[in-house]
């Protein structure tokens, strides 16, 4: 499994203004990292770095020992899938879609793939099923079917390092419960950093980062970031709170409150 290792890690977008600073973290390999802090505090930033969007400022970070650096950007980028909430679907068929970053996957891979997925059951009931075209110019999914084919696409790339930027749009319980399910599939034996909006995922991530202003200013579990009684348990006190009048998910941890 797949051990990445942040040594004191900077990045500024702009010359001497770090976005990120101080990062230094180990994350073991198969675990799961949840991102939480308000909107600015880093997180995307964070998690681009490991895609390799960008190279950090200062410091380095390390896949399993070795330098991201050092790797040719094509071999690691193998390792890495993303799932975010805008699905990138092109135009072509929910096969295609799939397969993306796998050409040489069979039917029989893809199938299976969308069925870990939950998304069998859509797919076939699509006119033309996995060849039905998709995207800008073919048939209109909603949004928990993007989300799943995205899962499907991620399951099938069998990805060492998975990027998982949670939706935030509210999706029916149905989906909801769709996706949850197939996440804990997409999930397994994988190193995951997700930027998190759901109480339910941040609860479930081995090590919770809480970002500010682009350093970690609390990190532990959310049994023990709970008994700190600090920043975290502050946000989520509030969300429950939010949550009791209908508030969604966890973003009291996204939006530009107080605190
Ligand atoms: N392309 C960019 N150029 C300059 N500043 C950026 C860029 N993208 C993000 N930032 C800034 O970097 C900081 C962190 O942003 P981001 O990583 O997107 O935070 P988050 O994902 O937690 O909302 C913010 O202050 C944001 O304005
Ligand atoms: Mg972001």
């Amino acid at each position: 499994m797949t051990e990445v290792r942040f040594e004191g890690v900077e990045f500024e977008y702009d010359a001497g203004r770090p976005v990120v600073r101080e990062f230094d973290v180990v994350v073991p390999g198969g675990s799961v990292v949840a991102l939480v802090g308000r909107s600015g505090a880093g997180k995307t930033t964070v998690t681009d770095l490991v895609a390799r969007f960008h190279d950090p400022t200062r410091g380095r970070i390390l896949v399993n020992g070795t330098d991201v650096r050092d790797f040719r950007l094509r071999t690691y980028r193998e390792l890495l899938a993303l799932v975010q909430q805008d699905t990138f679907l092109f135009d072509g068929s929910v096969r295609d879609n799939i397969a993306y970053g796998r050409h040489d996957a069979t039917d029989a891979e893809v199938e299976d793939a969308a069925r870990r997925a939950n998304a069998h059951e859509f797919i076939a009931k699509l006119s033309d099923g996995y060849g039905t075209v998709v995207g800008e110019r073919g048939v209109r999914l909603s949004g928990g079917q993007q989300q799943r084919l995205a899962i499907a696409r991620a399951i099938l790339a069998r990805p060492q390092i998975l990027i998982l930027d949670e939706a935030t749009s509210s999706l029916d319980t149905e989906s909801e419960q769709l996706i949850q399910a197939s996440m804990a599939t997409l999930l397994a034996g994988r190193t995951t950093f997700v930027i998190a909006h759901r109480l339910s995922t941040v609860k479930r991530a081995d090590l919770i980062l809480l970002l500010e202003d682009g350093r970690i200013v609390e990190r532990g579990n959310h049994d023990e970031l709970m008994a700190a009684r600090g920043a975290y348990y502050t946000m989520v006190l509030r969300q429950m709170a939010s949550h009791d009048q209908g508030g969604d998910g966890f973003d009291a941890l996204r939006s530009e409150d107080r605190s």
